[in-house]
């Protein structure tokens, strides 16, 4: 959808989830960070807010929150850069989202994915309609175009599954819009990234926490190279050729193609023709990762470490954020009440 646009603000919304996976990284963050580097303004927040909607154990949600925070500065997100922080720290945005609420036809909510496969889900099962459905996640997309409108941001980068509610939130600023004969709020763009930068898991399947496939990203050397050996492959020996097209090991290892350690032609040509075998290949796989993302693990333990500064960055973060929020709710509320 972009290509040429100039990118002015990136705001990018994450969800608080433990355990991320080096699909995480390949798929989401790496394309995140480069979009980073190509912009003036990026923001980075923790969609906190949205995971209440699941009711999870208390706790959970600040324990994830610190986790993912912590991850994402480890791989190279800079505080210094991006304004980092979190939902629930942004009451301008809570405000918003009442005010949106006024302009989003029931309608539009009816045929949000999130809410609509709850319900199918529902009837599948023989359940009440309703079972399990909270009113967050019914008008979840209205809080969500209140992240993005509050802020103004001009690009979103999101995954396939979120690009409807991009397209709600730009209804809603249209409408908005309309009924104050202004235009106040900006509508956004998305940015897909997610397709075109899939990996393959440790059974060859699209690497995804919910197929238990999947090499994990902040742990140590020793878990994330016992991940790696567990690569399925076929049973052919040392000497015998070896097809790299439909090797799950060098699928993933395409993905990170420098290493300082090996000479990652020479190994790809040995393999094809014969002469290395998988454990040694899987080695080499590892040693790779190992070295990749490390540095980033041993970042991450020490920010977990130090829960202040992550504190410092969160109340640096919000304390931006909400300046310009302010700004915008100043400015809508001007104009309707
Ligand atoms: N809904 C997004 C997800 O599930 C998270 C999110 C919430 C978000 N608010 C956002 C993403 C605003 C981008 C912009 O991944």
């Amino acid at each position: 959808m972009i290509e040429k646009t100039v990118i002015s603000s990136i705001l990018t919304g994450i969800k608080p989830s433990g355990d991320l996976h080096i699909g995480n990284y390949v798929g989401a963050i790496k394309p995140m960070l480069d979009l980073f580097e190509k912009t003036e303004r990026s923001f980075l927040f923790v969609a906190n807010a949205h995971s209440l909607n699941g009711l999870p154990p208390l706790g959970n949600i600040k324990k994830q929150t610190i986790q993912q925070v912590a991850s994402y500065i480890a791989l190279g997100v800079d505080p210094e850069k991006t304004h980092i922080y979190l939902q629930s720290d942004i009451p301008e945005v809570f405000e918003l989202n009442t005010i949106l609420s006024a302009v989003t036809p029931k309608s539009w909510m009816n045929k949000a994915h999130a809410y609509k496969d709850s319900v199918s889900k529902n009837i599948e099962n023989k359940k009440d309609v309703d079972e399990n459905v909270n009113m967050g996640l019914y008008t979840y997309p209205i809080l969500m175009a209140s992240d993005i409108l509050a802020i103004g941001a001009s690009h979103i980068p999101v995954g396939e599954d979120q690009i409807q509610h991009i397209e709600i939130t730009r209804d809603i600023a249209d409408r908005f819009n309309h009924y104050v004969q202004r235009d106040i709020l900006a509508t956004p763009e998305y940015i897909t990234t997610e397709n075109q930068n899939t990996i393959v898991g440790i059974d060859g399947r699209k690497m995804s926490k919910s197929y238990n496939n999947v090499i994990p990203l902040m742990t140590s050397i020793e878990e994330r190279t016992k991940a790696v050996m567990k690569i399925t492959t076929d049973s052919k020996g040392i000497d015998d050729p070896k097809d790299i097209e439909n090797s799950t090991i060098f699928k993933i290892l395409d993905c990170f193609p420098q290493s300082s350690r090996h000479n990652i032609e020479e190994f790809k040509n040995n393999f094809a023709v014969g002469g290395i075998g998988y454990g040694q290949a899987k080695q080499i796989l590892a040693d790779t990762l190992n070295e990749y993302f490390n540095p980033a693990f041993e970042r991450y333990q020490k920010l977990m470490q130090n829960s202040d500064e992550i504190e410092r960055i969160l109340a640096d973060g919000s304390t931006a954020v909400r300046k310009i929020a302010r700004e915008k709710l100043i400015k809508i509320k001007e104009n309707i009440y």
